[in-house]
Parts: structure tokens; C-alpha cells; sequence
């Protein structure tokens, strides 16, 4: 059968068109990015080489073509063990990185720093007060204090880096929310944008977070701060007005705040478009061939797979009581259905996240004595870092992609899959509460919380012609590719561009009929 073309419609984004955008718009102004984790990850193996594994996570995912697009400077604090010695100051460059457009800055953080700004404040406070899970936030005084310390570190970082005082600054989520107002004290003409991957709580959920006015204030510092979708921003604004004296106009989504003003918007974040991941795997057949040699699955297995990283928020444990039931209510399936789940282990000095992982350990066991048999195993829980090339191989053998988020801004496992399935085939079983789920309606919709809604729609999959899965995923593929990392990026740096020049204050409103916006400019 030949290959299907690669959809790429009129007046997409692309890396050509965000540099031109950069170009113009902003002078060439270099583009600084400030995220938790650097691009790569830097350990040191137990002979004393350096083992460089690309880092999991939808920011990087997103991000990491933008910066190649882009260049500039990329100002991380988490790039593994060996990582402040390769990554560092404006020069050096980690192996795997070497041919890359960017640079990428290391901010050393003591141990001390990165338990109460990482562990603590970011992924024991914010990460559960975001998520709708059930996982109490936990908040002390001393993780905030060591949350501003870098914060500030990451802040002074970003000015050291500026080749202006207009620098263009793009802020990467819930680790960093107090950095755009610290940048805007040092560089009021900074354009800074803060990007927030994760869901914003409802008003009264924020509430819980005794810190709340400082984070705020702190994004507010910022000319654009982006959310991933509507919903989100909606809550952001509600925080706002519940939260502080400012002045919110809800027409335009913008809110006044000491004497300047931050546009608020959705910017689903998405994947490369077309994947270079896929450009560069095998054939599909080739792939499933790979797979079914290394696990010792028959040829008429049917594979689902799934992507995660080993957290709470995930649903991985339901997404296996769905397997269970499936199988329980569809004997035929019995000896013929494999799920194969990818489960990067994360967070493990955090109880919640050793309780998870043994959590999924049990009920994976408990699945595989019930139904497994000799070489049979109906769960394969793959526990371990994945690279992109081999999580791209599972994502192209895969009969069914489940992602079954019991909440999630995003997801891009089910945009990465989309990207993978050049052959127009395969199944997206998506949690109708991961944001992916506004824009891939074509997929098979699922509230992962329903054991058996899930099971009959994970059924549905593995059954399901292939005209009708070509029709979804040609549906899918036809959205990413006008919705991609490019466009996520490129439409943020148009309204920071645009909104910037046209709205410099409150107190002075200026006429912004004399602007032409960046946009009209770059086409
Ligand atoms: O998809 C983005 C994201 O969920 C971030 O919000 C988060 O920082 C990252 O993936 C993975 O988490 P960590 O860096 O803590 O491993």
C-alpha cells in the first residue's frame, strides 16, 4: 500500500515561519527559556561514562522544536546527575546536544533548594492542587521560601542572558510562577510569556494554597500568560478576581494589574509537525515485528500500549482494571490482548508516588495470575526511561493507544501517537479529561473512572475496521497538523509581540490603530 502524504495545509506554522515571526517582530531578539528540566539528562553510569537520555515530559516534547527553530539560550536547573558538568555556562554542551542550534544553561541548585522548590512546593503543592485527583496538597513555609530562592536564581539567570532591555523571555510552567513579576522589576520592557502546562483550579481550589496572592502577582508580571485551554483561563481569571484588586476585562481576556496589562489565552500546547520521530522510525509492520520479537508476543496478538510517566494523575492502575474487564467480559479476547504500558518511573522521593508505583506493581500482578498462563502475560509493565525512537516503535506497533488521565492539561502521548500513525491506523482510546481531548474529538472518548464504559470502548477498538480508523485518524492527523508546536509557540509570540506594543499600560492607552500587528507584518 503507499505511504499516505503527510497533510500539510496552507498557512500552517512552521520553523520558517516562527523564525521570520522572531525576525521581525522582535528584532531577532535571541528567544531565553526558562524550564525545570533541560532538554537531555546527564547521569553518570556506574563505570563513570555519561549516559545522555533526551528528557520525558510534554514540555520538552513541545518546546524542544521551537528551540531548534528559534535558537537562543534554554535555562534549566534538572539535567541529571553528570548535567551541571555538561551543561554549562554559555558554551559547553552535552554529547547529545552537541549538534543543536541552542544553548542550554545549567542553574546549579543545592540539595536543600531543589527538595523544598521541587519535591515540595512544585510537585507536593501545586502539581496536586492543579490535578483533580484526590491527592491532598501539602504546603509548608519553608518550600515556598526555597520556591522564591530559585525562582529568583532563575530570574537573575534570564537578565544575565538579556542582549537588551527588551528581551524576550518565555516562562515554562508551575515551577516557575513567581519569575515574570521578578523579571518585569529588573526589565520592565521585557516581553516575558509564561506558559502553564499544567490544569489552573477553580477559585475555590486555589484558595487551599496559602501562597496564592504572591503566585498571582507573580504571573502577572508576564505580557501574555497562556493557558491550555479556554476552561483553564476561565479559572485563572476567576483566581484573579477572587484574589486581587485588579481590573479584568473579560471581553478581551486581559486583566490591569499595577499599572500594566497581561493578556490571558489559550494556546494548546502540541507536538512537531510532521514528526521527525516517526520520519526516522521503520515501517509500521517493521515496528510490530520489533515489538512482537522483543516481548515474545504471537503474530494475532492484539496490542494496546500505553505511555506514561509513573504518575497519580495518569489513571494507569484504572486503565488496567479496564484491560482486566475487558477481558473478564470478552473471553475472545483471552491469550489474544496484550497491553503493554511504558511506565517512566518519577517523583520517587515522594510517598505518593512509591505508593502509585507499587499500586500499579500489584494490580498489573494481580491481572497477569488471573489471566496469564505459561508464557502469557496479558499486562507488560515496561518500568524504565524510554527514548523517543523506542517510544515512537511501541506507538506504531500499537493497535490502541489508551491514555486514560484521570486529569491532565494536555497529554501529548495522544499527539505524539497521532504523529506516529503515518499509516492512518490505530486506535486513540482518550480520557475525555485530558485537554488533547478538545481538539481530538475523533477519538474514541473515554471517563476513565468507568471500568466498564472503558473496557467496552477499549473493545471497540481492538475490533474496529480499518475505514473507520482511517477515517479518525485522518480527522486527528489533519488537526496536529495545523495545531502543532509551531503554531502553539508561534501564536503565543504574535500576541506578546502584538498586545506589548499595542496596550504598554493602563494609565496610558495607547492608540493602537498606528500598530500593525506582528502577524500582518510577518505575512
Ligand atoms: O507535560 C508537562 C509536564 O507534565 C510538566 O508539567 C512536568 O514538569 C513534566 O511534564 C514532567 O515532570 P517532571 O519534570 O517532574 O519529571
Amino acid at each position: 500500500m503507499p505511504k499516505p502524504v503527510t497533510p500539510r495545509p496552507r498557512g500552517v506554522w512552521t520553523a520558517a515561519r516562527l523564525r521570520e515571526l522572531i525576525a521581525r517582530a522582535y528584532r531577532g531578539e535571541s528567544v531565553i527559556v526558562l524550564a525545570n528540566r533541560a532538554p537531555f539528562q546527564c547521569d553518570f553510569a556506574p563505570d563513570g561514562s555519561i549516559i545522555v537520555k533526551r528528557s520525558s515530559g510534554g514540555l520538552v516534547t513541545a518546546l524542544e522544536p521551537v528551540m531548534e527553530a528559534c535558537a537562543g539560550v534554554w535555562i534549566a536547573g534538572r539535567s541529571g546527575s553528570a548535567g551541571r558538568n555538561f551543561v554549562d555556562g554559555s558554551r559547553a554542551r552535552a554529547g547529545a546536544a552537541a549538534n543543536r542550534s541552542y544553548r542550554v544553561r545549567h542553574v546549579s541548585l543545592d540539595p536543600h533548594e531543589e527538595r523544598g522548590y521541587y519535591y515540595g512546593f512544585a510537585n507536593e503543592g501545586l502539581w496536586p492542587l492543579c490535578h483533580r485527583t484526590g491527592v491532598r496538597p501539602v504546603f509548608r513555609r519553608g518550600d515556598f521560601n526555597a520556591y522564591r530562592a530559585v525562582n529568583g536564581a532563575f530570574a537573575d539567570a534570564a537578565c544575565e542572558e538579556a542582549a537588551s532591555d527588551r528581551p524576550l523571555v518565555l516562562v515554562q510552567d508551575y515551577h516557575f510562577a513567581l519569575v515574570p513579576r521578578m523579571i518585569r522589576e529588573r526589565l520592565p520592557l521585557a516581553r516575558a510569556v509564561s506558559f502553564w502546562h499544567i490544569p489552573w483550579p477553580r477559585p475555590r481550589d486555589f484558595a487551599a494554597c496559602p501562597c496564592g496572592r504572591q503566585l498571582v502577582e507573580g504571573l502577572l508580571g508576564a505580557s501574555v500568560v497562556g493557558f491550555q485551554t479556554e476552561d483553564d483561563c476561565r479559572n485563572f481569571i476567576d483566581t484573579v478576581e477572587c484574589t486581587l484588586d485588579a481590573d479584568i476585562d473579560r471581553e478581551r481576556n486581559t486583566i490591569a494589574y499595577e499599572g500594566r496589562r497581561t493578556a490571558i489565552r489559550a494556546y494548546p500546547v502540541s507536538v512537531e509537525w510532521p514528526s521527525r520521530w516517526a520520519r526516522q522510525s521503520s515501517s509500521v509492520a517493521e515496528c510490530r515485528a520489533e515489538v512482537s520479537r522483543r516481548l515474545g508476543l504471537p503474530a494475532d496478538v492484539r496490542l494496546a500500549v500505553g505511555v506514561d510517566r509513573l504518575d497519580y494523575t495518569k489513571g494507569i492502575v484504572e486503565k488496567f482494571l479496564a484491560a482486566e474487564r475487558l477481558l473478564a467480559s470478552h473471553p475472545e479476547f483471552r491469550g489474544r490482548f496484550v497491553l503493554v504500558q511504558l511506565a517512566e518511573p518519577s517523583r520517587e522521593c515522594l510517598p505518593s508516588y512509591r505508593e502509585l508505583r507499587s499500586r500499579v506493581r500489584d494490580t498489573a500482578d494481580c491481572i497477569n495470575a488471573r489471566f496469564g498462563g505459561n508464557a502469557y502475560r496479558p499486562i507488560v509493565l515496561l518500568e524504565a526511561h524510554h527514548q523517543p525512537a523506542d517510544v515512537y516503535r511501541f506507538l506504531r506497533a500499537a493497535d490502541v493507544c489508551y491514555v486514560g488521565s484521570l486529569h491532565d492539561g494536555m497529554n501529548l502521548v495522544a499527539k505524539e501517537f497521532v504523529s506516529a500513525r503515518d499509516d492512518e491506523r490505530g486506535v486513540l482510546v482518550l480520557s475525555g479529561f485530558a485537554g488533547a481531548a478538545r481538539e481530538l474529538s475523533a477519538a474514541m472518548i473515554v471517563n476513565p473512572y468507568a471500568i466498564d464504559d472503558a473496557a467496552r470502548a477499549l473493545a471497540g477498538g481492538l475490533n474496529m475496521p480499518d475505514a473507520d480508523q482511517s477515517t479518525r485518524m485522518r480527522a486527528m492527523r489533519s488537526v496536529i497538523a495545523q495545531h502543532n508546536s509551531y503554531t502553539w509557540a508561534g501564536k503565543m509570540l504574535t500576541d506578546a509581540a502584538f498586545l506589548d506594543s499595542a496596550v504598554p499600560s493602563v494609565s496610558n492607552t495607547a492608540d493602537t490603530s498606528r500598530h500593525t500587528s506582528p502577524e500582518e507584518a510577518v505575512r
